[in-house]
């Protein structure tokens, strides 16, 4: 390790994400179902309010809190949801930001921090990043938010719970029974609950929940990435308890600044637009890849966000599946870049019919033959 690179970056390595990159880079027209994010653009009216607001100069920095009809917005919705809670928000450059944020703010060196395996890869490292514990929940085969597993993993140490409903990379709904128990769980033993929400929008059967309608100190972590197909224009937001928010307020302003200006005006925009359209078609895309891959895999069928997480065919492991899928021209992404297991890959159906019905042929094909 060059001298110069501090301790703190050696907790953590990328190498498994980038060694799917680099098999990627290879393949000339692939079959492309690995990408963690819409398929459809960003819709016009949302480009037109940031390009107005390029053009009309709102291009310096922003409050450290983010422009006060956005965050007016964004409030008005959270009171709604939560009457009579002490809620205040503030936006964030993406969820991502927010996360960083929550973790300075919270973790201690040593803590522990409780979240399920699979989990989204940032989870981890950024815990290990403020040297706390990750405490890796096993939720195979169903991937079920367990109530009981989390309270038996709970030490005089823990600090955190993160839930992340629906889930990155299994797209598995926790119950509103189940987040209520860790919800109360949280609350019985002084525990941070963070809920991250980012797909709270790609909803395919029922009604969202969220934690903090039964646990009003939950931090709630979402953005305008994935919704609105918004992900390399960084706004998310943040809410929670005034005390909490405002110290992620303190970092974010020695660190991010804020969102970019103009980014936060096209959110603004984005909050009056329907999203229904798109939720339907990924509920059929999600409909068409269960149902032609159920015969052949072992799989969970997703209730949100817009992945599936099969495990691999055969005894041949999540990996060496993966490297098999891929020399075939089909680019997915092994189990083990988010968990300990390597035994599961993910399928991303952000992705346009032709590519899905190409893709799913090929899984099949494959599964046969393992
Ligand atoms: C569970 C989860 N949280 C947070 C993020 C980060 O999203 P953003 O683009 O808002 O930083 C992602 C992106 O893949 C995600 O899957």
């Amino acid at each position: 390790m060059h001298p110069w690179i501090a301790d703190r970056t050696a907790s953590f390595d990328s190498s498994g994400i980038r060694r799917v990159f680099d098999l990627a880079a290879k393949l000339k027209d692939p079959i492309n179902l690995s990408i963690g994010q819409p398929d459809f653009d960003v819709p016009d009216e949302i480009k037109e309010a940031t390009i107005e607001a390029i053009r009309s100069g709102k291009n310096a920095y922003s409050p450290t809190q983010g422009i006060a009809p956005l965050r007016q917005a964004i409030l008005d919705e959270v009171q709604e949801k939560y009457p009579g809670q002490d809620r205040d928000v503030f936006i964030s450059s993406g969820t991502s930001g927010g996360l960083v944020l929550a973790m300075l703010s919270l973790v201690n060196p040593g803590d522990e921090v409780i979240f399920l395996d699979p989990y989204f890869v940032m989870y981890p490292a950024l815990v290990r990043l403020c040297g706390g514990v990750p405490v890796m929940i096993d939720s195979y085969p169903d991937f079920r938010l367990d109530p009981d597993k989390i309270e038996a993993a709970i030490t005089p140490k823990t600090k955190m719970i993160i839930v992340n409903s629906p889930g990155n990379p299994t797209g598995v709904v926790a119950s509103k029974s189940d987040q209520q128990a860790v919800a109360e769980i949280a609350a019985k033993h002084n525990i941070a609950l963070i809920s991250d929400e980012i797909y709270s929008r790609f909803f395919y059967d029922g009604e969202f929940y969220s934690p903090a309608t039964d646990n009003p100190d939950t931090i709630v972590i979402d953005g305008f990435s994935k919704s609105h197909a918004m992900t390399g224009w960084r706004v998310g937001y943040v809410h929670g308890p005034p005390e909490v928010i405002a110290t992620m307020l303190k970092i974010q302003q020695y660190s991010f600044v804020c969102s970019p200006q103009p980014a936060q005006w096209g959110a603004l925009r984005a909050m009056e637009v329907s999203l229904q359209a798109n939720v339907d078609d990924y509920r059929r895309k999600r409909d068409f890849l269960v149902q032609e891959l159920s015969p052949n895999y072992e799989l969970t069928s997703p209730g949100g966000a817009f992945y599936l997480f099969p495990k691999a065919p055969g005894q041949q492991g999540g990996e060496a599946f993966v490297e098999r899928a891929i020399e075939h021209g089909l680019l997915i992404i092994p189990g083990k870049i988010f968990s300990k297991h390597d035994s599961h890959f993910r399928i991303s159906f952000a992705a346009s019919d032709e590519t899905l019905q190409r893709g799913t042929e090929l899984l099949i094909q494959l599964a046969k033959s393992s």
